[in-house]
C-alpha cells in the first residue's frame, strides 16, 4: 500500500486524520497562527499535557527541528504533533531545520502508529519563511520519508489557508520528486 501526498486547503484544525501537526514554538505553551488555533480547538488539554512535557522532559524548550506528540483535546485529529520551525534567516541557511520538523514530525507519527498525517506550512507564517521555499522543503522531505517507509503511511496531506498557498504548493507537488 501506498502514501498518498494530498493538498487541501482549509483550517488545519478541522483535519479528520490521526494527527496533525502544530507549527509550536519552543516553549509549547501556545501563540498565534496553527498554535493559536489548535489551542483555541482542542481546548486546555493539550496545554496541560504540553506543560508536563515541559517539566518532564524539555526545561529549556523544544529544540528547533524537534517533534513531540500530546493528545489532541477536542480536535477530530487523535494527536498534535508539536514541532519547533526555524525563523526564517537571510544570512544563514537554516532548510535543514525545517526538513527536520518533517522528518521528526513523521518519526514521531510513525511512532504513534497514526496513519494520516496534516502538516501545515511550517514556518511560513509568522517566522517568515519564504512559502515557495517552505513548500518545496515540506514536499521534498516528506517524499524522501515515505520513500524510506512505503508502507508507514496512508495519507500526508498539506494543509494551507489560502489561494496562493494552495498554488504554490501545487507547483512543488508537480516538480519531479
Ligand atoms: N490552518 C492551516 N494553516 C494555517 C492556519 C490554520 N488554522 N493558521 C495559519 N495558517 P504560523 P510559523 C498558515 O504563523 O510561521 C505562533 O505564534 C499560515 O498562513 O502558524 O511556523 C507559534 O507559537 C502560514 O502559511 O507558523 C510560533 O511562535 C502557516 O500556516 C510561531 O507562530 C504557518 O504559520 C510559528 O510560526
Amino acid at each position: 500500500m501506498s502514501t498518498s501526498l494530498t493538498l487541501i486547503q482549509g483550517d488545519i484544525t478541522e483535519q479528520a486524520v490521526d494527527a496533525v501537526v502544530n507549527a509550536a514554538n519552543s516553549s509549547l505553551l501556545g501563540g498565534g497562527g496553527v498554535d493559536g488555533a489548535i489551542h483555541r480547538r482542542g481546548g486546555p488539554e493539550i496545554l496541560d499535557e504540553c506543560r508536563a512535557l515541559r517539566a518532564a522532559q524539555y526545561g529549556r524548550g523544544l529544540p528547533t527541528g524537534q517533534a513531540v506528540a500530546t493528545t489532541a483535546g477536542r480536535l477530530p485529529a487523535r494527536w498534535v504533533i508539536h514541532t519547533v520551525g526555524p525563523v526564517w534567516a537571510k544570512s544563514e541557511d537554516r532548510s535543514e531545520l525545517l526538513a527536520s520538523c518533517y522528518r521528526e514530525s513523521l518519526r514521531v507519527a510513525g511512532d504513534l502508529g497514526a496513519r494520516t498525517v496534516a502538516f501545515p506550512a511550517v514556518s511560513t507564517g509568522v517566522y517568515g519563511w519564504p512559502l515557495a521555499d517552505g513548500a518545496r522543503t515540506a514536499v521534498a522531505t516528506v517524499r524522501a520519508a515515505v520513500a524510506a517507509s512505503p508502507d508507514a503511511f496512508d495519507e500526508i496531506r498539506f494543509v494551507v489557508f489560502d489561494d496562493r498557498a494552495r498554488e504554490t504548493y501545487e507547483t512543488a507537488l508537480a516538480e519531479e520528486g
